[in-house]
C-alpha cells in the first residue's frame, strides 16, 4: 500500500464524514500490520462532547476487529464548503490514542491536502516524550 493510496483511502473515508455542527470533515485511513486497512471519518454529536475523530474512528475499528498492530495512517480534512488547501493534524486525544497501539518511532503520519501533496511524520516527532504502555508493566 503505498503513501498515495492510503491517501485516496482517507479522501474515501472523509465523505462518510458526519460533520454537521462543525462542517469540518475528516477522512482517516490507517494501514494495520496484516495488510487490512481501515478507514474512518469524524462523527459529531449535538452534545458535542462525544464527538469521535477519524483517525479514533478508524483504529477503533480496527482494534475491534483485532487488528493492533499498525504501519501508518492518512488523514485529509477540511472545511465542507471549501476546497481542501491546508493540513489537518491530528489533534492530542488522537496522538495518544495512536500512542496506545504504534510504535513511536516507526509508525508513520501523513497529513495530506491531496495525493501529491503531503507531509509525514513520526509518531514521535508528533508526540515527543510520550507516555505508553509499557510504564504501566
Ligand atoms: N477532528 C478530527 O476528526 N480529527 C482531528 O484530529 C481533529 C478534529 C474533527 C472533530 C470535529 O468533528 C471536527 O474535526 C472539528 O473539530
Amino acid at each position: 500500500m503505498t503513501d498515495r493510496e492510503l491517501i485516496h483511502e482517507a479522501y474515501e473515508a472523509r465523505k462518510m464524514s458526519y460533520c454537521p455542527y462543525s462542517e469540518f470533515a475528516v477522512g482517516a485511513a490507517i494501514l494495520a500490520k496484516s495488510g487490512k486497512v481501515y478507514r474512518g471519518c469524524n462523527i459529531e454529536n449535538a452534545g458535542y462532547n462525544p464527538t469521535n475523530c477519524a483517525e479514533r474512528t478508524a483504529i477503533f475499528k480496527a482494534v475491534s476487529e483485532g487488528d493492533t498492530e499498525f504501519v501508518k495512517i492518512a488523514i485529509i480534512g477540511g472545511n465542507i464548503n471549501t476546497p481542501i488547501d491546508s493540513y489537518a493534524y491530528p489533534c492530542g486525544p488522537c496522538r495518544q490514542v495512536m500512542r496506545e497501539f504504534c510504535d513511536p518511532d516507526s509508525f508513520r503520519i501523513i497529513v495530506a491536502v491531496s495525493e501529491d501533496k503531503y507531509e509525514e511524520y513520526f509518531l514521535k516527532e508528533l508526540l515527543p516524550k510520550s507516555f505508553g504502555p509499557e510504564y504501566l508493566q
